[in-house]
């Protein structure tokens, strides 16, 4: 072996497409170093790219998806061409309102009776026939029953408690086709939330709660010692903002996000009176979630973690500090990562909106050897 021999980097997109806008980053790794070497985003207004769970039926038209999947993966190209990504690798992220999830209890049983076991509950608890849908699942709770070695005895395991993923077929297929397009190699397609999960707790021990405000849609995830346990999605968040200081200031919606990001919801202010309705409907679910969490496992939430572009809306942290008496901080997804100093600032400012991209790219780089 030459002294000189060139150092492994490895080399990896993540790709969020989310509905305000599309992000991708692109992370090395060299050894335990890893660093961002790119990064881009582009609006992709108009573009209704995902079948929700409610109209996924009426969105079924194949017209519909191809065109769609067109213009995703041509906008892949132009910003991948444009801002010079290197990488051909990617792992995509599906947002949550493209993902049921659920858990459920299992019997104590044998490591390898656990998947027929959750395929057989699954069809309880999913809206289309298994056939049509990609499983995935975790165990939350409990150990299952286990042989040390060849000839010893068997060690009793505990009742299981099963996260249960599952994607629609037809979103799976809708993703390879973009990243086919946009002559990406994907190598992984993961749910949102575990892209959160891996770029914002890291080694965080405890229950913490993760907030993802973005444009369409929140999601609210409690993880316990970087296991997720529960998620839930619904529709108020950053764009709803936007709408209400517009209709109620009668300004256009540009001038209307101006506010949004230059007052948010500072003490004292027009802006502040008029988000307070929609925070609130945003505290009442966290309060729900983290009530529910800590009554069926008697533990309370630590920690908060604000994700997503409405993460940034001023005074918006110390609010919900305030509100829930739980210490809440602001996502940095490139804390441990090697960045060029110079974009100290923007990256802080960007982080939060690029959690879910970093955490993808950082996905890859754990996968390639
Ligand atoms: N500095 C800021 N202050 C307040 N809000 C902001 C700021 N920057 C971005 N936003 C808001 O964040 C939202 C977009 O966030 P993000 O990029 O996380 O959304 P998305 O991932 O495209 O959407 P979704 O996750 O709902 O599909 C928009 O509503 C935007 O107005
Ligand atoms: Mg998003």
């Amino acid at each position: 072996m030459s002294l000189f021999a060139k150092k492994k980097i490895k080399n990896c997109l993540g790709v969020d497409i989310g509905t305000t806008s599309l992000k991708i980053v692109e992370l090395s790794q060299s050894k335990e170093i890893r660093r961002l070497e790119n990064y881009g985003e582009i609006p992709v207004e108009g573009i209704e790219l995902n079948a929700s769970k409610d109209n996924f039926e009426s969105k079924k038209d194949s017209s519909f998806f191809s065109s769609t999947t067109k213009q995703i993966s041509k906008a892949i190209s132009v910003l991948t061409q444009e801002a010079n990504f290197g990488s051909k690798k990617a792992v995509f992220s599906i947002p949550d309102f493209s993902t049921f999830f659920t858990s459920f209890d299992l019997p104590p049983m044998k490591e390898k009776e656990i998947p027929e076991a959750v395929k057989f509950q699954a069809a309880k608890y999913i809206p289309l026939p298994l056939s049509e849908m990609k499983i995935d699942w975790a165990i939350i709770e409990g150990i299952p029953c286990k042989k040390k070695g060849l000839f010893s005895k068997e060690i009793s395991g505990t009742k299981l408690n099963i996260l249960l993923v599952t994607v629609p077929n037809d979103v799976i297929f809708k993703y390879q086709e973009i990243a086919k397009m946009a002559g990406l190699e994907l190598l992984f397609l993961e749910a949102e939330v575990f892209s959160l999960v891996r770029s914002l707790i890291r080694n965080n021990k405890g229950v913490i709660l993760l907030v993802d405000i973005g444009g369409r849609s929140t999601t609210c995830s409690v993880i316990e010692n970087g296991i997720l346990q529960s998620s839930h999605s619904f529709d108020i968040s950053g764009n709803e903002f936007t709408y209400a200081l517009s209709r109620s200031l009668n300004v256009d919606y540009n001038e209307a996000e101006r506010l949004k990001r230059e007052i948010g919801i500072r003490k004292g202010t027009k802006e502040e009176e008029i988000l307070y309705p929609l925070i609130g409907l945003i505290l009442r679910e966290i309060k729900k979630l983290s009530s529910q969490f800590s009554q069926s496992e008697g533990k309370k939430v630590s920690k908060i973690i604000l994700a997503g572009g409405g993460a940034l809306t001023p005074n918006l942290e110390e609010y919900f500090s305030e509100q829930l008496g739980i210490k809440t901080i602001i996502a940095d997804p490139f804390l441990d990562i090697v960045c060029p100093p110079s974009l100290s600032e923007i990256l802080k400012k960007m982080g939060p909106s690029y959690s879910i991209a970093v955490g993808s790219a950082l996905k890859g780089l754990e996968s390639i050897v």
